[in-house]
């Protein structure tokens, strides 16, 4: 099929790459020149898994091409993917001003049958906007808009879009359900190299589900906020635990046994960072009150996410007295591992409420560091795990990188002027680092 993806952020890119490798003729369109023109050297302008062989792969095979021209990006295409940035806006909803903008532009330039596609993460009623604002400025054509709602996550992407859990799409008419359907075939039914995995054990046969487009809209949404709320409620749970002297890894795992409540997302600690957890659990909130519904439960998962920054700086306090001219470290700067986000990451709001209290922070990621630059400039940045430690009197990890469980901890321990460890995301070995002579805190623990 004859595919536009517009806008190559995260989604975009990853499922331009992904339909490409499937088999798709796809055309990546982005109006950041730099961008396109990092892309068509065939560079990644993000960390992301695999996500470079792919691209170089179907470029090389002619089946993936970049552009920032968006007339011949859509021209003769079948299906033109939406994927923009909806960040937040001050007052909690999302900033649609590039869906908008994007909508226009099909408007003028898309082929008579193109059916629009709306990936990025949305509010409800979107996708009616979208297929207004084409008719007004398209001359009165009908396009049909289909919502099409992305489930992967940041580190795994790859992985994800290829091995989804379900493939949601929300339509009008049977027709934009069928090219949905083509579009997915591939990976619907498993039929495509991985690049994933060695031996795949990927059979196919992931379940294809056809709503209206408002049931697509609010799939995302809803699932984005129940995940968000399943983290919140473990991280309330785990400061009970603190207090009654039980363990919350063994409480979350003797909850996650049930499989009506199922083990994952019921990891305690520094709570959840990324754009979409806490961009789309503040967007979803701020749909309900203006339908009049009260969603108050959104609220307190974000007031617990929020206050995740505070419980880690108490136990800091709680451990070192005064933070004031103390040293601390901060192993893990993205927002979870295997990405270089740093979007609302619980590093940055740690690193600056410590900083707040005068103490002195530094900071490694494995692939984050940059990124992590351009926002806190102040912040210093070591050259490895070692140079985090150098004469600090905290360690916290926050991001939970491979590298930093498997860390040579002697020589760790003889870097830091005092052996103490904040494990913010219940991580590490406990008993290993107390046998080293650590002093070890925990979230929940
Ligand atoms: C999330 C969803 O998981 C995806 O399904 C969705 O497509 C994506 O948002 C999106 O809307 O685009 P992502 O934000 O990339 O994906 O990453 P997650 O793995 O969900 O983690 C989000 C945050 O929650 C991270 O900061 C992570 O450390 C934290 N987390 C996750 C916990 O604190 N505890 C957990 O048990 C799980």
């Amino acid at each position: 099929m004859r595919v536009a993806v517009i806008g190559t952020g995260h989604v975009g890119l990853v499922t331009a790459a992904c339909l490409a490798h499937v088999g798709h003729d796809v055309i990546g369109m982005d109006d950041d020149a730099q961008r396109i023109a990092t892309l068509q050297r065939g560079h990644m302008p993000i960390y992301e898994p695999v996500l470079e062989a792919i691209v170089e792969g179907s470029q090389a095979a002619g089946r993936l091409r970049f552009t920032t021209d968006f007339r011949a990006a859509v021209r003769d295409r079948q299906a033109a993917l939406i994927c923009m940035n909806t960040p937040a806006q001050p007052n909690g909803g999302a900033d649609l001003s590039a869906v908008e903008n994007t909508t226009r532009l099909i408007a003028g330039a898309g082929p008579p049958d193109l059916l629009v596609v709306e990936k990025s993460t949305a509010p409800a009623n979107a996708c009616a906007w979208i297929e207004r604002t084409l008719a007004i400025y398209g001359g009165a054509r009908e396009v049909e808009v289909a919502s099409n709602p992305e489930f992967l996550r940041e580190g795994s992407a790859v992985h994800d879009y290829l091995h989804p859990a379900r493939v949601v799409v929300g339509v009008k008419s049977a027709r934009a359900a069928e090219r949905l359907r083509d579009l997915y075939g591939p990976i619907l039914e498993g039929r495509f190299d991985c690049p994933v995995h060695n031996l795949c054990p990927w059979n196919g046969d992931v379940p294809f589900l056809v709503t209206n487009v408002q049931g697509a809209e609010l799939i995302k949404h809803a699932s984005n906020a129940f995940l968000a709320s399943k983290i919140s409620f473990i991280n309330a749970v785990a400061d009970v635990c603190e207090r009654v002297g039980a363990n919350v890894v063994q409480v979350a795992q003797g909850m996650g046994l049930d499989p009506r409540i199922g083990p994952s997302f019921l990891q305690p600690g520094l709570g959840f960072g990324g754009s979409c957890f806490t961009k789309d659990v503040c967007a979803f909130l701020r749909l309900a009150e203006e339908l009049g519904v009260d969603f108050g439960l959104l609220r307190e998962v974000d007031r617990i996410n929020r206050r995740r920054i505070d419980v880690a700086a108490d136990k800091l306090r709680k451990a070192l007295w005064v933070l004031r001219g103390k040293r601390v470290g901060l192993l893990g700067l993205a927002f979870k591992p295997h990405t270089d986000d740093v979007r609302h990451a619980p590093s940055l709001s740690l690193a600056a409420r410590l900083v707040e209290e005068g103490a002195e922070v530094v900071g490694y990621d494995p692939q984050a560091c940059q990124a992590a630059r351009a926002v806190m400039p102040t912040l210093a940045i070591a050259d490895d795990p070692y140079g985090v430690a150098e004469g600090a009197e905290a360690l916290v990890l926050v991001t939970e990188w491979p590298e930093f469980i498997s860390l040579d901890w002697a020589r760790v321990k003889q870097a830091m002027r005092r052996a103490i460890i904040l494990d913010g995301r219940n991580a590490l070995d406990r008993e290993k680092l107390l046998a080293e002579g650590f002093e070890y805190i925990g979230m929940g623990r």
